[in-house]
């Protein structure tokens, strides 16, 4: 009895001696940062990563901070810009169908019809048999805009043809009533409102999904993995401002989303709170509602319609291929890896813990998603973004809500310079990318010689994924452009 229990004795003491690294082997020495509950909405937003080490906040305010400021005195050419050319501007049923065809926009197709849905398009649904999709945007039932400025969330019916979406008609949730091109001044009103509450949905429910939940990941792995191990070093060329950026925008008291008048640079439609709901509605889903389901770590390439969803694959598949490459020697039950996944799946939703991380390709896919997300997926959104003409995708309408009949105010008159001013600064502040460190130039600082050769042919893999699109039409972001972090 004695004897067995000295074997196991020495067993364990064996087990955690392997593991006794000095906390000189990490990067912070084991007391870098971590997520923690959201400090302004702990049950609503995805975990939050607020002590942050002052040498990641200086090199931010040095590289993305300072440019802010230096961008202020932008604001007043861009009010006297919204003076010479006022309001917003005409947009044609083609231009309308291209931009939910062919924008970051597009991610909101879908063909998944809940019962809502079904009701308000039912007289559609029922008299023909085509390939039904929706783009829903009931998120922005949330906002509480401004006096005089409104917000509608709609629901716009399209079919398939070919390749092509095709619009039939736009529901206003306000005025509960359906607009089709006949409708004259309603259905010009009703696509504004549905752009509108595409923008919202864009920068502040959906995108948003891109940010925060990967902080922790961000946060667990500079803290609890050696600098030495494999997977450290494959991940860390994607760290740098991302953590100092997010705590700027979800909690300084100068970020766009505390929306306050002097603002130049805060664009939206309403207040504070109703902005937060929608970060909270992205997250944790809208109930009842297909399109919009509770923030899950993916585990596969990306499923999105139309070309931006052929874009976004094919630089995920180059991803995949050189995430799997580099991790082909990691041992089955690696211990620094078990601790990683269990920290994150404690902070992420269905991020795969250490019972099953080992299973097949889960590691290459998990290590594949936030490479892919933090990098391509992330900054092409923001490329496409910043490519709208913030004149045909308003962010304030000054006019309510559309109703049959309804004469539309001149266009000149449905924003105004300060308006346009807002959206202008926010455009060139956050939502057009300025990429600080490059994908194509990332370091990685790894000592085999096969990991090496893996960096060779990944950058060459995406040289050539650049072109091939490039080549075939579906040209979202040039590859010089995205960033090798979230940094804007
Ligand atoms: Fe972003």
């Amino acid at each position: 009895m004695r004897i067995k229990q000295l074997i196991k004795n020495l067993t364990n003491s064996r087990t955690s001696a392997e593991h006794q690294y000095d906390p000189k082997d990490f990067l912070y020495e084991r007391k870098g940062p971590w997520p923690q509950p959201s400090p302004i909405h702990p049950w609503g937003e995805s975990p939050a990563v607020i002590h942050l080490p002052w040498r990641e906040t200086i090199d931010w305010w040095i590289w993305i901070g300072s440019r802010y400021l230096a961008t202020l005195p932008m604001s007043l050419p861009y009010f006297v810009k919204g003076l010479i050319f006022p309001g917003l501007k005409a947009v044609s049923d083609e231009e309308f169908e291209d931009l939910l065809n062919y924008s970051m926009m597009s991610k909101f197709l879908t063909n998944k019809f809940d019962e809502k849905d079904k009701e308000v398009f039912k007289t559609y649904l029922e008299k023909e048999e085509l390939d039904w999709y929706i783009v829903d945007l009931e998120a922005v039932k949330v906002v509480k805009t401004f006096e005089g400025i409104y917000a509608s969330a709609s629901k716009t019916l399209l079919h398939k043809v070919g390749e092509r979406f095709i619009v039939k008609a736009i529901y206003i949730d306000d005025s509960e009533d359906v607009f089709e091109p006949k409708d004259g001044d309603a259905w010009q009103l009703a696509k504004y409102f549905m752009l509108q509450g595409g923008a919202l949905c864009a920068t502040l429910v959906v995108h948003p999904l891109l940010h925060f939940p990967f902080d922790s990941i961000n946060a667990v792995s500079k803290t609890s993995l050696p600098k030495e191990h494999i997977l450290f070093k494959l991940l860390s060329p994607h760290f740098r401002f991302t953590l100092p950026l997010e705590n700027a925008v979800l909690n300084y008291k100068s970020s766009l989303l505390q929306e306050k008048w002097w603002m130049t640079y805060a664009p939206y439609p309403g207040g504070p709170s109703g902005l937060r709901d929608l970060l909270v509605e992205g997250y944790k889903g809208i109930k009842g509602n297909l399109s919009y389901p509770p923030f899950s770590y993916k585990m596969s390439s990306p499923k999105l319609e139309g070309r931006y969803g052929e874009y976004l694959r094919s630089y995920y598949q180059v991803i995949y291929e050189f995430v799997a490459e580099v991790l082909s020697e990691v041992e089955k039950g690696d211990f620094w890896i078990s601790k990683w996944a269990d920290y994150c799946n404690r902070y992420v939703n269905d991020f795969p813990d250490s019972s099953i991380i080992f299973e097949e390709d889960n590691l290459v896919k998990a290590v594949t998603t936030y490479l892919y997300t933090v990098t391509v997926a992330h900054a092409a959104d923001h490329y496409n973004y910043g490519t709208l003409d913030k004149r045909q995708v308003p962010l304030r309408i000054r006019q309510q809500p559309p109703y049959k009949g309804i004469r539309m105010n001149p266009r000149s008159k449905l924003c105004n310079a300060v308006d346009l001013m807002k959206y202008y600064m926010a455009d060139s502040l956050f939502f057009s990318p300025t990429t600080v460190t490059k994908l194509i130039n990332a370091k990685y600082k790894f000592s085999e010689d096969y990991q090496k050769g893996a960096v060779i042919k990944f950058k060459e893999k995406l040289r050539i994924v650049d072109k091939e699109l490039k080549d075939k039409g579906v040209d979202y972001m040039p590859l010089n452009k995205i960033s090798a972090s979230i940094q804007f």
